[in-house]
C-alpha cells in the first residue's frame, strides 16, 4: 500500500503533471466481451432504460454484438468471450465488473467491482473465476467502499499511469482513495453531475494521450478544468448526440481509430477533423439498456 493520491482540483493536477515525465503504462491489446444470450432489460437502472423493459430483440442484439467483435478483430485485436449467464441480464457490459491493470512485476491484475445494484453483484464471481483462470492477480476494494463499478467509471489515461475516476452515481468517491493507494496510481476524481450520465464512460472517451471526447454537461466546473489540464484537445459532443446518439460511449483503439455508435454526425466530423479515423457501428439494442461500444468490452492484457 502506498499513499493515496486523489486529485480534486486543477491546481493539484498541474502540480502532479509538472512533477516530471509521466510514468508510462502499456496499453492492453486483447478485448473481453460476454455473449448476449441472456441480455435483456428487466428493470430501470439508468435513464436510458426507461420505457425499454422487455423490448430487446435478441436476434438483432446477437448480430450487433457479433459485428462489434468483428470490428475489433478487423482492427487487429484478439477478442475473447466469457459466456453469459441466465439471470445476469447486464453481464454483457464487460466494462463494469473489473478494472484491469498491469502490475510492476509484469503480472496483470484486476480490481473487482462492487456493483451498486444487487442484481449486478451476481456477475462478479464469474469474472473473478475467469480472470483467476487466466493468470490475473485478483484485488478487492476494502469493505468500507460502498460502490465501485470498474472501467465504467475508472478510465486509464492512454499510455499514462493515471486514472480518471467518475463518482457520485455508481461509484463512491472513497473508492478512489483505496484504488489509488492499492495501485500506487494517482486518480483524478470527476463528479458526475447530470443524472443521465451515470458512468464516466457515458460522457467521456479518452481518445489518445492528448485528446478526449466528452459531453461537458456531465461535469462540474472544476471537473471540466481538470479535464482541460489533463488533455490538450477537448472535443465536445452536444447534449443531443450524447443522449440520443450515445456518442461519448465510443472506444479509441491505439489513439487512432474511434469505434462509435452510428448517428452522431457532429461528433464524427469533430473526430475526423482532429485526425481520427472513425468506424461507425450499430448497438441500438444495447443502448436500450444504457450501454454501447465502450461498455460492451473490456480491454485486457
Ligand atoms: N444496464 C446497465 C446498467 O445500468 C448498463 C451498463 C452499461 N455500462 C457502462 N459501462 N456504461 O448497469
Amino acid at each position: 500500500m502506498t499513499e493515496a493520491r486523489v486529485i480534486c482540483t486543477s491546481a493539484e493536477l498541474a502540480t502532479l503533471l509538472e512533477g516530471g515525465p509521466p510514468v508510462r503504462r502499456p496499453e492492453p491489446q486483447r478485448v473481453l466481451m460476454c455473449t448476449p444470450d441472456f441480455f435483456d432489460v428487466v428493470d430501470v437502472k439508468n435513464a436510458f432504460m426507461e420505457g425499454n423493459i422487455g423490448s430487446v430483440d435478441r436476434v438483432k442484439a446477437r448480430a450487433q454484438w457479433e459485428a462489434l467483435g468483428c470490428t475489433f478483430e478487423a482492427a487487429g485485436h484478439e477478442v475473447l468471450a466469457i459466456p453469459g449467464v441466465q439471470g445476469c441480464e447486464d453481464m454483457v457490459f464487460t466494462a463494469n465488473q473489473v478494472l484491469p491493470g498491469m502490475g510492476d512485476d509484469g503480472r496483470p491484475y484486476v480490481v473487482l467491482s462492487r456493483m451498486r445494484h444487487p442484481s449486478r453483484r451476481n456477475e462478479i464471481p464469474f469474472f473473478r473465476d475467469w480472470f483467476e483462470a487466466n493468470g490475473y492477480r485478483i484485488l478487492e476494494v476494502p469493505e468500507s467502499v460502498p460502490y465501485f463499478e470498474g472501467q465504467g467509471d475508472a478510465i486509464w489515461h492512454p499510455g499514462k499511469r493515471m486514472l480518471w475516476g467518475g463518482y457520485g452515481q455508481r461509484t463512491s468517491v472513497v473508492a478512489y482513495e483505496a484504488i489509488s493507494a492499492m495501485l500506487d496510481t494517482p486518480v483524478v476524481a470527476l463528479e458526475l453531475v447530470h443524472p443521465s450520465f451515470y458512468h464516466l464512460d457515458t460522457a467521456f472517451c479518452a481518445l489518445s494521450n492528448d485528446a478526449v471526447l466528452l459531453f461537458p454537461g456531465a461535469f462540474s466546473k472544476e471537473g471540466m478544468k481538470l479535464i482541460r489540464r489533463g488533455f490538450e484537445r477537448v472535443l465536445e459532443v452536444s447534449e443531443h448526440e450524447a443522449t440520443k446518439g450515445f456518442a461519448c460511449n465510443a472506444h479509441a483503439l491505439d489513439g487512432r481509430t474511434v469505434i462509435i455508435q452510428r448517428g452522431s454526425p457532429e461528433a464524427v466530423a469533430r473526430l475526423t477533423g482532429a485526425g481520427f479515423e472513425v468506424v461507425e457501428v450499430e448497438t441500438g439494442e444495447f443502448i436500450k439498456s444504457g450501454g454501447s461500444v465502450f461498455c460492451m468490452k473490456m480491454m485486457i492484457y
